[in-house]
C-alpha cells in the first residue's frame, strides 16, 4: 500500500538536502512524495531555529493542521505528523507538550530511523521521540537517491560547526563539525551525475572548515575534495556554501583560480562592519582580515562575485558600528546578500547581553542596509545586460518555449529556448532586468546549438 508523504522544507539548503534524504529514507517503507499537504497521510515539517519568526512558523503551522487531523480522525484515518530539523533538535519533548498533534519528533541527526518511529507510532505508541547525536554515521544508513532531482542539486559533505559564534544556536542543535570521507561523496556526487545532475552545492553549515579523510587516508581540504569532484564526467558546475572567513585557506583560494568548474560566486558572510561587534560576536576576525581575503580571492578570480549575510542590531551595536558595517558593503560591493535583525536565541551567550538593542532601531538598520544591498544587487544586475552569460537551463519558463537556468552568479534568467535544452549551459545575451530575474537571448540561433 503507498502512503502519501509530504514535507515542509524551512530554512537553509542543508535542510532542503534532509528533507530529499527524509524522502529517500521513506520512499522503500511505501511512502510517496506529493506537493501538497491535502490527502497526505504523513506531513513532515523540516524546521529551522535560527531566529524566532522562523521557529513560530512551526507551531502556526501545527496550529493549522490540528484542523486537519481531527477531521481526518472524524473520517477514521490517521495523520501522521513529524517534526523533524533544529526546532525538534532544540525543543524535544517540549514540541508535543505545546502541540499534542505531534506524532513524531526528530533530530536532524537520526532521520535515519525515521522508518521505526513511523513503525511504533502505526503499532500504538502515542508518540516517539528521537533526538540523539549517534556515534555512528547517519549518511552511511542512508539509501541512495532514486529519482533525478533536475539539473541542480545539493550534497551535504559537512555537519556542524565548533565556532561558538554568540548568537548562533548551530553549535547546539548540530553539533560539532563534522566531515563525511572523500570516497563517500565521491560515490554519491557520481550517483547524481548519472541521475543528470550538473551543477552540485557542496553543503556544510562551515563547509570550508571541511577535513575529511581521503581515500589515501589523509586528511583532505574542501580545495582538495573540489578538485576531485570536478573531475567527474557530466558535473559542469560546482558551488560550495556556507564558509566562514577564518576557513578560507590558500588551497581553497588556489582551487578558485585553477578549477574552471567551480563558479565565480562565494557567499563569505561577514554578519557585521565593525570590530567591536565582530569581537562581541565572536567571529575571530577583525575587519580588516575580511577585506585582505576579499582581495585576495579577488586576484585569484578577477570575475568571483561575494554575497554575504549581516546581522543588525546585535546587543551593543552603535549607530557608529552599523555605519561601518555600511561603510564595509560599499568598500566590498555584493552582488547579494541576506540581511537580519538580531534575534536572541535561548541558552547563546548574545541572548543574555545587557544592551540588547530596540526593535525600532533594529528595523531603522535593516531597512538602510537593505536598501543600499539592494542597489547594490540592482547594479549588478544592469551591467549584465548586453554580456554574454553561461546559463545552466533547469526547467520551462512561465511561458510558452521559454527556459528559466542560472548564471554563475545564482541569477535567475529566462530565454526562449527548447526544452531539449534543460540540463545544458548555453551562452545567453542578456538584454533585460527583471524583477527578480534576467531576461535574454540564446546567442546562438536554436538550430544550431544542443
Ligand atoms: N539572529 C539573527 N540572525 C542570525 N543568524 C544566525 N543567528 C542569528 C540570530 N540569532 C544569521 C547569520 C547567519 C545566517 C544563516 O543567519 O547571519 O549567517
Ligand atoms: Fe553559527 Fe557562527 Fe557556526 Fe556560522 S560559524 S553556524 S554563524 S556559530
Amino acid at each position: 500500500m503507498t502512503r502519501k508523504l509530504f514535507i515542509k522544507t524551512y530554512g537553509c539548503q542543508m535542510n532542503a538536502y534532509d528533507s530529499a534524504r527524509i524522502a529517500d529514507v521513506m520512499a522503500p517503507h511505501g511512502y510517496s512524495l506529493v506537493d501538497d499537504a491535502m490527502g497526505a497521510d504523513m506531513i513532515v515539517l523540516n524546521t529551522c531555529h535560527i531566529r524566532e519568526k522562523a521557529a513560530e512558523k512551526v507551531y502556526s503551522e501545527l496550529g493549522r493542521l490540528r484542523g486537519v487531523k481531527e477531521a481526518r480522525a472524524a473520517q477514521g484515518s490517521h495523520l501522521l505528523i513529524a517534526v523533524a530539523g533544529c526546532v525538534a533538535q532544540a525543543e524535544g519533548a517540549e514540541i508535543i507538550a505545546r502541540a499534542p498533534l505531534v506524532d513524531i519528533v526528530v533530530g536532524p541527526q537520526v532521520y535515519h530511523r525515521l522508518p521505526e518511529m513511523v513503525a511504533k507510532i502505526d503499532r500504538g505508541a502515542a508518540q516517539a521521540l528521537d533526538t540523539e547525536f549517534p556515534a555512528i554515521d547517519k549518511f552511511d544508513n542512508l539509501p541512495e537517491t532514486k529519482s533525478a532531482p533536475g539539473p541542480s542539486a545539493f550534497l551535504t559533505v559537512q555537519e556542524g560547526c565548533d565556532k561558538f559564534c554568540t548568537f548562533c544556536v548551530v553549535p547546539y542543535t548540530r553539533g560539532a563539525e563534522y566531515s563525511r570521507p572523500v570516497a563517500q561523496i565521491e560515490v554519491e556526487a557520481r550517483h547524481l551525475a548519472d541521475l543528470g545532475v550538473k551543477e552540485l552545492t557542496l553543503l556544510g553549515q562551515n563547509v570550508n572548515a571541511y577535513h575529511g579523510v581521503g581515500p589515501d587516508g589523509e586528511i583532505w581540504g574542501l580545495g582538495r575534495l573540489i578538485r576531485r569532484l570536478a573531475k567527474i564526467d557530466g558535473l559542469l558546475r560546482l558551488r560550495y556554501m556556507t564558509s566562514h572567513p577564518r576557513d578560507m585557506d590558500d588551497d581553497l583560494i588556489a582551487t578558485h583560480a585553477d578549477e574552471a568548474k567551480l563558479m565565480p560566486y562565494l557567499h563569505l558572510p561577514v554578519q557585521s562592519g565593525s570590530d567591536q561587534v565582530l569581537e562581541a560576536m565572536n567571529r575571530g576576525h577583525t575587519v580588516d582580515d575580511y577585506k585582505r581575503l576579499a582581495d585576495r580571492i579577488r586576484r585569484a578570480r578577477s570575475d568571483i562575485m561575494l554575497s554575504s549575510d549581516f546581522i543588525v542590531g546585535f546587543p551593543g551595536e552603535t549607530d557608529a558600528d552599523f555605519q561601518a558595517t555600511m561603510s564595509l558593503v560599499r568598500e566590498i560591493g555584493y552582488a547579494q546578500a541576506f540581511s537580519f535583525k538580531y534575534s536572541p536565541r535561548p541558552g547563546t551567550p548574545a541572548a543574555c547581553a545587557r544592551k540588547q538593542i530596540a526593535d525600532d532601531t533594529k528595523a531603522e538598520r535593516l531597512s538602510a542596509l537593505q536598501d543600499l544591498l539592494r542597489e547594490q544587487s540592482d547594479a549588478f544586475a544592469r551591467r549584465c545586460v548586453g554580456e554574454a552569460i553561461d546559463v545552466l537551463f533547469e526547467r520551462p519558463g512561465r511561458h510558452a518555449g521559454q527556459l528559466v537556468g542560472r548564471s554563475p552568479y545564482l541569477q535567475a534568467v529566462h530565454a526562449r529556448a527548447p526544452d531539449t535544452l534543460i540540463g545544458q549551459v548555453k551562452r545567453v545575451r542578456i538584454t533585460e532586468v527583471k524583477t527578480n530575474s534576467l531576461a535574454g537571448e540564446l546567442s546562438q540561433p536554436c538550430a544550431v546549438v544542443n
